[in-house]
């Protein structure tokens, strides 16, 4: 791949300090090696010892990796498990009174559950699930605020082994219809309102619009949990109040023992082609990887108090909110706003309080902290934090520097953590008490993953040479199927096309440098992520194109100060090509037309107006050059096989 080529140089580099190393779970670089040569030496064994020792089997497992169906892997599959059972009860004899989530509220109300309370809560919706007839292998959608009884939902699924399927709030009616379609939903979850920034988002509203159709005729029940108080329209034969619906419902609830490979949820992410893709988890394999990694790389200790911003819509809030911290009997904090309400402080107002020793959050929430008030930290008593964490794409080093020195006081390792929906836990990540830190790289992979560089032929690059990022061995967290779609799953993920279909194929580029560290460059296929959620550029265009004056539309990512990546859409209208009074109002039409067609993340930030698009003589878009135009680079580039190189000269500027 010899286009790719690394301008980063960084030469910063962070040891441990003794006194976090001497205490922490892998407290140094041998110990670190130590593990990955097990791992190594016998990697069946290896995950085998770590998932009898973590995870509390109902029946023990006797196989540990069946390939046979590679790449349809399963792991432990004749053990069984409930994954509600190791997060919930497994700590009731020990700690029923310990905190398990400190929650704030969008306007600072806080309500602390223990394991207790939180097992209590849990049991009581699934036995009123139960009572409704959704069982074992049922899938229902959860479209909630972020707050305790999101969690409670995902936990009651799984008690139950109801396989859930999280959908952000911020997405629209659109994108929620097509979920609960592709999953065969029979419930859904959701609040009458959401609050986020002092705003409300008519949650219900937006499920009902949803479930209009005649399509999503499964759907035979509606759980509304009562945020706001709203007046909502309610349908007597399917909704029902969250609290009405649970208020007799018994306090114990005996687990539905699953197989280790029953389906704990799907996700649905974006993809280079077609619909979102339902990714499609297992109940031990990602229970395991969830565990690993809060004691590898957030050297999880008892007192801490863990705080992971991610919403539960994303991977990063399933592995980081709803399962792993509760699965270590964790306390952690669950916050329901944004870090910018009612002021740039709010996420150090909350350190502060709540005595927050991990702080885990995205770049593009540093970046737009750093614009907003690079110094206020420093009116806060951050004293708590030991470890700083960092998902979701690449951290640039003046922003990881920012979020050492100021929110860590430079006494706390920062974790980079490289992984994605499909591996279900972190790949890539500094084991924080063993390796040293550069900024802006992800380290080394985790023991026990084999992640590696390579080019098309999948022989290894050397160091310092770009090439795709791919995991050799497969590792018991990782993607099982896409939901009802097994071969876009063997195309998307086992590519022949890199490494002859044997390796699992992430979709980025990285490199290694010198010493071996990581460094993720980016996609290597058709998806944006904007402000750290993945967005297809093709569903943007679909969305685009399905507008009644658009005839064409093509969609390319621009670098963005703060939200990391812009979306930019080049358009070329039905009809006539607009006059400069008319841009602003059709602009405007189709910002609000994508919003309402996949909700606010994916409105384009800029919209070009052409007559046309770039294309070869085969009609194919050259989005190369359209990425050159969108960061408004001279194009240097040979266009002699345009079709139509004078279109370039029109869709230059945003204003013409
Ligand atoms: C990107 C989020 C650089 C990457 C957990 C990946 C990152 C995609 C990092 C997955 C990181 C995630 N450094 N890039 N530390 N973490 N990415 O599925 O491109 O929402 O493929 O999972 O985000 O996004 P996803």
């Amino acid at each position: 791949m010899p286009t790719i080529e690394s301008i980063l140089k960084e030469t910063r580099i962070f040891s441990p300090a003794k006194e976090f190393s001497s205490k922490a779970n892998i407290p140094s670089f041998e110990a670190y090696q130590a593990l990955c040569a097990e791992a190594e030496d016998d990697n069946l064994s290896f995950w085998a010892k770590r998932a009898q020792e973590q995870i509390a089997w109902h029946k023990p497992f006797t196989q540990v990796l069946n390939d046979r169906m590679a790449p349809f892997f399963q792991w432990f599959s004749d053990g069984e498990l409930n994954v509600s059972y190791n997060c919930l009860d497994r700590h009731l004899e020990t700690q029923a009174d310990k905190v398990a989530i400190i929650f704030e509220s969008d306007d600072g109300e806080i309500i602390r559950s223990t394991y207790h309370d939180l097992h209590q809560r849990v049991c009581k919706l699934a036995n009123a699930l139960k009572s409704q007839n959704i069982n074992k292998g049922d899938r229902v959608v959860i479209y909630m605020p972020m707050r305790i009884e999101a969690v409670v939902a995902m936990q009651a699924c799984a008690r139950i082994g109801a396989i859930h399927s999280v959908v952000f709030g911020g997405f629209s009616a659109k994108s929620l219809h097509e979920r609960i379609q592709d999953a065969g939903a029979v419930a859904v979850i959701t609040a009458d309102e959401q609050v986020r920034g002092g705003k409300r988002n008519p949650l219900k509203l937006i499920v009902d619009e949803a479930l209009s159709k005649a399509d999503t005729a499964f759907v035979r029940l509606v759980v509304v949990y009562q945020r706001t108080g709203a007046d909502i329209r309610f349908d007597p034969a399917r909704d029902v109040w969250w609290h009405e619906f649970t208020e007799n419902a018994g306090l114990q609830c005996e687990p539905e023992w699953v197989g280790a490979e029953h389906p704990l949820f799907t996700l649905y992410t974006s993809g280079s082609t077609g619909k979102p893709k339902g990714v499609q988890h297992s109940s031990a394999g990602y229970l395991l990887g969830t565990k690993e990694s809060m004691q590898w790389i957030f050297d999880y200790k008892p007192a801490d108090v863990f705080w992971c911003t991610a919403d539960v819509g994303w991977i990063t809030g399933h592995s980081y909110v709803a399962y792993g911290p509760l699965a270590m009997g964790a306390t952690q904090v669950i916050f329901e706003g944004i870090p910018t309400y009612p002021n740039a402080g709010r996420f150090w107002e909350i350190i502060q309080k709540h005595k927050v020793t991990t702080f885990y959050t995205a770049p593009t929430a540093i970046r737009s902290l750093i614009k907003l008030g690079a110094d206020l930290p420093e009116q806060y008593e951050l004293s708590s934090l030991r470890l700083l964490g960092s998902v979701g794409e690449p951290i640039n080093p003046e922003a990881w520097m920012w979020f050492y020195e100021k929110v860590g006081r430079s006494r706390c390792p920062i974790v980079d953590t490289w992984w994605q929906t499909e591996t279900g836990s972190h790949m890539i990540a500094p084991a924080p008490g063993a390796i040293a830190l550069k900024p802006g790289s992800c380290t080394f992979p985790l023991p026990g993953i084999s992640a590696a560089i390579v080019d098309e032929a999948g022989h290894d690059v050397e160091n310092g040479k770009g090439g795709f990022l791919v995991i050799k061995k497969p590792f018991p967290s990782q993607i099982r199927t896409l939901w009802g779609d097994s071969e876009r799953f063997k195309e998307a993920y086992f590519s022949k096309d890199i490494g002859c279909g044997k390796y699992y194929v992430s979709g980025d580029s990285a490199y290694r440098d010198i010493e071996g560290y990581f460094w993720i460059m980016g996609r290597t296929d058709d998806v944006l992520n904007v402000s750290g959620h993945r967005l297809g550029t093709m569903e943007i265009e679909s969305a685009l194109v399905a507008h009644p004056s658009v005839a064409e539309a093509a969609v390319v990512g621009k670098p963005h100060e703060i939200k990391g990546e812009a979306v930019i859409a080049f358009v070329v209208l039905k009809g006539q090509y607009p006059h400069a009074e008319e841009i602003t109002q059709i602009t405007h039409t189709l910002r609000e037309w994508v919003a309402k067609e996949i909700g606010p993340i994916a409105k384009p930030d800029e919209i070009r107006f052409g007559e046309n698009l770039p294309k070869t003589r085969s009609g194919k878009i050259m989005r190369r050059l359209l990425r050159s135009l969108a960061k408004g680079e001279e194009i240097t580039q040979d266009v002699s096989t345009l079709e139509n190189p004078a279109i370039l000269e029109q869709l230059k500027y945003p204003e013409k």
